[in-house]
C-alpha cells in the first residue's frame, strides 16, 4: 500500500520524504492556498526532490479548461498526476487527457457509481473523500469496501486512493481493505510509527543497558 501526505507544505513533505516512508503528494486548491505561494512553483519544488506521484488539480470548471490546464500541469514534470472533478466536464477532460497519456486523478469522489465512471474513461487514480462522508453521518469505509469489489469484479486498473483521511483507524481500515493509496494529513502520517508501548519497552532497554559492564 502507499501513503500519500495530502498537503502543499514543503516542509511537511521533506519531513516524511526524509524518513522514507512516502510515496506521493496530494494537493488541492484549499492546501495550496493556506501556503500563500505561487501554485506551479509548488508542484514544480515537490517534483523536484523525487516524489514520484504529485498531484496537481484543475480548478476551471469547463471541459476546455481543463484541458488546457491539465496540459499545462502535466508540462511541469513527469511525477504530475492532474486532478480533475467528479463531474460530468471532469470525466469528459479525463478522457481526453488519459488518451493523451496524462495520468487523471479523479477527485471529488463520493459514490461507487461515481468512481465506475472514473475507471471506465480510464483515470489513473480514483479518490473517495472517506472524512468528509464520516462527517455527515455515513461510514464513509462503506464507499471503499464498494469501489474495491466493483474494480476487483471487472479488473479496472485505477488505483483506490483514500482520501479525507481524518485519523490513523482510517489508514489500517483502508489497508484491510486493499486500498491502493492513504493520502493523509502529516499530523496522521506522524502518528503511525508511534505505540506507547514502544516507547516504553526502549525505555525499559535502555536503562537494563546501563547495567550491563562496559
Ligand atoms: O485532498 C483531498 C482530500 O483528502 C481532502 O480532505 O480533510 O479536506 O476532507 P479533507
Amino acid at each position: 500500500m502507499e501513503l500519500f501526505l495530502d498537503t502543499a507544505s514543503l516542509t511537511e513533505i521533506r519531513t516524511m520524504w526524509d524518513i522514507g516512508i512516502l510515496d506521493g503528494v496530494t494537493t488541492n486548491p484549499s492546501l495550496v492556498a493556506k501556503e500563500g505561494r505561487k501554485f506551479e512553483e509548488i508542484i514544480r519544488e515537490i517534483c523536484a526532490l523525487g516524489v514520484p506521484s504529485v498531484s496537481a488539480e484543475v480548478v476551471a470548471t469547463d471541459t476546455d479548461g481543463m484541458l488546457a490546464e491539465g496540459r499545462r500541469l502535466r508540462q511541469i514534470h513527469p511525477s504530475v498526476y492532474v486532478k480533475c472533478p467528479m463531474t460530468p466536464a471532469g470525466l469528459k477532460a479525463t478522457k481526453i487527457l488519459a488518451r493523451e497519456g496524462t495520468r487523471v486523478n479523479m477527485t471529488l469522489v463520493f459514490s461507487a457509481n461515481q468512481a465506475l465512471l472514473a475507471a471506465k474513461v480510464g483515470a489513473a487514480y480514483v479518490s473517495p473523500f472517506i472524512g468528509r462522508l464520516d462527517d455527515q453521518g455515513q461510514e464513509g469505509m462503506d464507499l471503499v469496501r464498494e469501489i474495491v469489489t466493483i474494480y476487483r469484479n471487472y479488473k479496472f486498473p485505477t488505483k483506490i486512493l483514500v482520501a479525507s483521511i481524518r485519523h490513523p483507524v482510517h489508514v489500517l481500515e483502508a489497508a484491510e481493505l486493499g486500498a491502493d493509496i492513504a493520502t493523509m494529513p502529516f499530523a496522521v502520517m506522524e502518528k503511525l510509527p508511534n505505540h506507547p508501548l514502544t516507547d516504553l519497552g526502549l525505555a525499559r532497554f535502555l536503562k537494563d543497558w546501563e547495567k550491563v559492564p562496559k
